[in-house]
């Protein structure tokens, strides 16, 4: 978790970390702090709690350089408190370090270098790199990085500077992302682009392993051997606007409206004009590669995993293959059965989930090929995968997932047929029925954000309520787990998902007055039977929003609200019936006067375990 960035150029350095870190704040906003070269050597600047009182400190004195680093952080190591808050610096802070990652094996050097007279000030594994690159420096920041590296186990991204090299920064990841951003007298380090979007578009992002040594006017990147290498210049499309929140209350409400937009990016020139077919350029299997496929395995977490859980209802009803979907922390250690008959797709909004990272390498090593679809180029999924298909979503700042989630269903679609095209399981008539309804997704998607005002409505009556339960049947059901994630780590409220026909099996137990219940009703094959457990809890005295298609006017007399959505396949109905439950639990946050963008104990990208 935690972000960082760091500066070296010719401007006051202060504004340049305080406008990165606010972009970075959903990775952690535990604790903030900077440190500035200044005349007088390194200042360091840190608080508790979010960047907001950083700046406010920092607002009438703060440190004057042109060189320096910043953290955002969401704890591992050490509560969250000023003095564990980064950047850390050696005895006589002459180094200072911006981490994120875990450094695993910081127990036995912290041992090893108060042996050596070396003394701690925190409880973080963080410090022991500041001691550590004092204790190898011998006028080359450079060279001690490169030592201290050889000496640290786990994940890490790090930016470093030196009082007695006033015009350099030193960075390294490996497990944690980072990107070098390419100024004119000016360059930049940060853990996502969004930080430095604002001052260049030309990025380099660096693999594991590689280190960089930045000055105003030239970054040398080098490969693990220490090796100078020649870097692929990233240009960032993204507007600045786009990693922004323009002009909505929150991230969160700005990026459910983004989902039409995101939808149609995603289906861009993967769907054949006439409608006959998918077109996965991208993931170039031979016929012979795809029969070969016997069983495919889908592994990531939250609300990825969610996705999974329809892309097997998806891929298994049009491609006739087995799926089995897994909970990444799960997978990575249970001892699966996978050989190289196995795909593994894994889904990662951010591509950096430590758990699904871990998945995908342990499917890797045992023969499985592995899909991953991520949002994040250049992520550690994406570079790892054996193929990978990219969610066009755009930046998803809010911590709660909405057009990822959306966008990565699409993507689910889109393998479904592309598999069932290349297996023959489906008649031309069947492909064309999915293709169309993929297209109209968009457009529906606007028209239910069409019924906002309506939603909002009737939420604010539910608001108070403490216990919700979500219930659906086949495709319905997978959408009900999604709907309550999104609504327990929003609003705090209790939030269960059933399979509708498991009520009677324990859980209507629970089913009295006061109680909400969130009934997804639009898989017509089921849908009376729907009708009969929306009945089971009203008789209860439960009171109960129900979900369905236009048309289906009879449910309107079982339930206390309806919400009507456009009617689709019953398949990608699931990109339907998701958009008022995240509607419904932010209105419903919003009423609790819940920190919606920030949930608390949450943090957007989980790099560690
Ligand atoms: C919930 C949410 C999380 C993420 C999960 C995986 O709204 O966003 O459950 O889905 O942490 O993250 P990624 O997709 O980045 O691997």
């Amino acid at each position: 978790m935690c972000g960082i960035v760091g500066y070296i150029g010719s401007k006051p350095v202060v504004p340049i970390l305080l406008d990165g870190l606010a972009k970075l704040e959903y990775r952690g906003y535990d604790s903030a702090g900077i440190a500035v070269l200044t005349e007088q050597g390194i200042a360091v600047e840190k608080s508790v709690g979010k960047l907001a009182i950083l700046a406010e400190k920092l607002a009438h004195n703060a440190p004057q350089g042109t060189l320096g680093i910043g953290h955002t952080r969401w704890a591992t190591h050490g509560r969250p408190s000023d003095i564990n808050s980064h950047p850390h610096t050696d005895c006589a802070e002459k180094f200072a370090v911006v981490h994120n990652g875990i450094i695993e094996n910081f127990q036995k050097l912290k041992e090893w270098l108060a042996a050596n007279g070396h003394t701690f000030r925190s409880e973080t594994d963080t410090e022991v790199l500041p001691h550590l690159v004092e204790h190898f420096y011998q006028g080359d920041l450079l060279a001690a990085v490169r030592e201290v590296v050889k000496h640290i186990e786990g994940s890490y991204a790090l930016g470093i500077i030196c009082q007695d090299e006033p015009d350099k920064i030193v960075a390294v990841r490996k497990d944690s992302p980072l990107v070098v951003g390419l100024g004119q007298g000016e360059n930049f380090i940060a853990s996502d682009i969004p930080a430095i979007l604002s001052h260049t578009r030309d990025t380099y992002i660096l693999n594991d392993g590689e280190m960089v040594l930045l000055t105003a006017n030239e970054v040398k990147v080098f490969d693990q051997q220490g090796q100078e290498i020649n870097k692929e210049v990233f240009r960032v499309h993204w507007d600045v606007e786009a990693a922004e929140k323009g002009g909505y209350p929150h991230f969160m409400l700005k990026e459910i409206h983004e989902q039409p937009k995101a939808l149609r990016d995603t289906l861009s020139g993967r769907l054949a004009t006439d409608n006959s077919r998918v077109l996965l350029e991208e993931l170039q299997m031979t016929p012979e590669e795809v029969k070969q496929i016997k069983k495919i395995f889908i592994t990531a977490c939250g609300t990825a995993y969610h996705a999974g859980i329809v892309g097997k209802y998806v891929i298994e009803d049009l491609a006739r293959i087995p799926v089995e979907v897994d909970i990444a922390s799960e997978f990575r250690y249970r001892n699966p059965i996978i050989d190289q008959d196995t795909l593994v797709v894994v889904i990662s909004q951010s591509g950096e989930t430590a758990d699904t990272l871990a998945a995908l390498r342990e499917a890797k090593n045992r023969g499985a090929r592995v899909l991953a679809v991520t949002n994040v180029v250049g992520s550690s999924v994406a570079r790892e995968a054996n193929w990978v298909i990219y969610t066009w979503a755009g930046p998803e700042i809010a911590v709660a997932s909405t057009k990822a989630y959306t966008t990565q269903l699409v993507v689910m679609y889109l393998l479904g047929l592309y598999l069932a095209q290349q297996r023959g399981t489906l008649t031309q008539e069947q492909i064309r029925e999915v293709v169309t309804a993929l297209r109209e997704l968009p457009a529906q998607v606007e028209a239910i954000l069409g019924r906002e005002e309506e939603i909002k409505g009737f939420v604010q009556k539910y608001a108070h309520c403490e216990d919700v339960f979500f219930l659906g049947r086949s495709i319905d059901y997978a959408v009900a787990m999604e709907g309550s994630l999104k609504l327990k780590e929003i609003s705090y409220i209790h939030a269960e998902a059933y399979a509708a026909g498991e009520l009677k099996h324990g859980t209507l137990a629970l089913i009295v007055e006061g109680i909400l219940v969130l009934a997804l009703a639009t898989q017509m094959d089921v849908f009376d039977k729907m009708v009969s457990n929306i009945k089971e809890v009203k008789a209860r005295d439960a009171s109960v929003v129900g979900i369905t298609f236009e048309g289906e006017e009879e449910l309107a007399k079982s339930v206390d609200e309806v919400i009507y959505i456009p009617r689709t396949h019953k398949l990608t109905s699931a990109v339907l019936t998701v958009v008022p439950l995240q509607l419904i639990a932010y209105y419903v946050a919003v009423a609790r006067g819940c920190d919606v963008d920030k949930p608390r104990n949450l943090a957007k990208s989980v790099t560690v375990e």
